[in-house]
């Protein structure tokens, strides 16, 4: 990850050294003269570390401070001073600033003491990328909808986020399946413990396997220091396994023994490690036909799938687009100097229309695009990309059925209904977690009815609960 510096420092000569220090470590840096002239940029450019002098932060500084640390990839302050002052030093700290440095520090020690700070940054993992564009650390109150199909998933979602469930995460791509998986972790007892991300697709069978249960000095070539794995890493808190549909069928193995016992063997290892981690699997294939296809272990899918979550798509909950638009807008507001501070009406009936197949990833880039583009305080239509100006509620039904009447148009019309039903039962029954009243609200249809037609479809409420 290339990394970002901003320097706010009175005296010259401590300013060039900074500077050097910093580009040697391989940081692009920018100055700027001013704590006015600052707020702004910071705003509008993501640094991961500032640079202040002592002499630059005045007496309020600590709202300031709390503002910069606020801002959705905040930066971590360092504050260079020219006096020992335990008190002042103190608060800084406590306000949330990571080291306070004296200005005459040999340059070889700042290098190092900025290393250490910056450590953390540099092996970030590539999925923080997503995080530094969403709106803030995620809550299980962001997921808020005017969707009654997403409200009534949600209320699923906060029966079992406390929980040290298991949770298997289920959608399309871009719909939030990290997100939410951030939420529940932040919204379960476990919050104060860490969060570890593992896309089990990113890597390597071999990488793969170290990722997960760590290795021991000389286990493979290379290896020549013993190193934990993310289920270390992620000790009393949650491990969130992302792309869970790629995970090579050994790997599956090891996995289901690392839950079922709760504990890990490291790679060239033979002791065991005892782990208290909530997992939560996620992943945008549908699984349960790779179980058929003998492609995914059937126990492993059992034991992950306790509680399965699928959101569902943005197309399925478009009540919910015209307030993420306006999110999306501020967001991006409050990081660019645009124009744009809204979106006209038609506009937005057209990004309502749309069928969204990257769901809110794909929303969010739309987004970021129109306001650059757009010089105007108001996103119009000529602003959105073609496929959504011309989209229309008939051509996102043309667009779903056709794709459907290709693979199904072989069948039978009654096994082609049947299995429409199916789908469309199978769908409710996972939101609503099995429960028949809910599920016969939903579908507007008498109980009974729907409790006839599961006869007859092989559905078993259990399975959803
Ligand atoms: N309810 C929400 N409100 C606001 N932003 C959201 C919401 N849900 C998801 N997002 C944003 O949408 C983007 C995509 O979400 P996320 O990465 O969690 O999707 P995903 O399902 O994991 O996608 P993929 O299958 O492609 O990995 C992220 O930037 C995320 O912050
Ligand atoms: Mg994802």
């Amino acid at each position: 990850m290339l990394l970002r510096a901003l320097l706010l420092i009175d005296n010259r000569t401590s300013q060039r050294r900074v500077n050097v220090a910093l580009q040697k470590l391989g940081l692009l840096t920018d100055s700027t003269s001013s704590l006015a002239h600052l707020q702004d940029v910071i705003v509008r450019e993501s640094y991961d570390v500032l640079v202040i002098s002592r002499s630059m932060l005045t007496e309020d500084s600590s709202e300031w401070i709390r503002r910069v640390l606020e801002l959705p990839d905040s930066p971590d302050i360092i504050v260079l001073t020219d006096r020992e002052d335990s008190r002042e030093r103190a608060n800084w700290l406590s306000q949330g600033c990571v080291a306070v440095l004296l200005q005459s520090l040999p340059a070889a020690a700042l290098k190092s003491v900025i290393e250490a700070v910056l450590k953390r940054r540099r092996y970030a993992e590539p999925t923080t990328i997503d995080r530094v564009r969403a709106l803030g650390p995620p809550r299980l109150t962001d997921f808020r909808s005017a969707s009654e199909l997403m409200r009534s998933f949600m209320s699923v979602v906060e029966r079992v986020a406390p929980s040290d469930a298991t949770l298997l995460i289920l959608g399309e791509t871009g719909v939030g399946k990290e997100r939410l998986s951030r939420a529940v972790h932040n919204d379960s007892a476990r919050s104060k413990g860490p969060f570890v991300a593992v896309n089990c697709a990113a890597l390597t069978e071999s990488l793969l396997e170290s990722e997960l249960f760590g290795h021991e000095e000389g286990a493979f070539t290379g290896a020549s220091r013993s190193r934990r794995g993310c289920f270390e890493l992620a000790h009393n808190g949650t491990l969130f396994l992302d792309e869970i549909g790629e995970m090579p069928l050994h790997l599956q193995v090891r996995l289901l023994r690392a839950l079922q016992e709760r504990e890990v063997v490291r790679v060239g290892g033979e002791r065991p490690i005892a782990v208290d981690v909530r997992v939560l699997a996620a992943t945008s294939r549908a699984v349960e036909n790779e179980v058929e296809l003998g492609k995914f272990r059937k126990d492993l899918y059992y034991r992950l799938s306790v509680v399965k979550l699928r959101i569902p798509a943005l197309s399925e909950r478009r009540e919910d687009i015209p307030s993420l638009v306006s999110d999306y807008i501020h967001y991006f507001g409050t990081r660019m100097t645009h124009q744009a501070t809204k979106c006209s009406k038609e506009a937005v009936e057209a990004l309502t229309r749309y069928h969204w197949p990257g769901n809110i990833r794909e929303l969010i880039n739309v987004i970021e695009r129109a306001m650059l583009l757009c010089p105007r305080e108001e996103i119009g239509l000529v602003d959105l990309p073609h496929e959504i100006r011309s989209s229309s509620i008939s051509q996102s039904m043309i667009d779903d059925s056709e794709q459907r009447a290709n693979s199904l148009s072989k069948l039978p019309l009654n096994e082609f209904l049947a299995r429409a039903e199916r789908e469309y039962l199978v769908r409710l029954l996972e939101t609503t977690g099995g429960r028949m009243g809910e599920t016969a609200r939903l579908a507007n249809i008498d109980p009974r009815v729907l409790y006839q037609k599961m006869k007859r479809l092989k559905l078993n409420r259990k399975d959803f609960a």
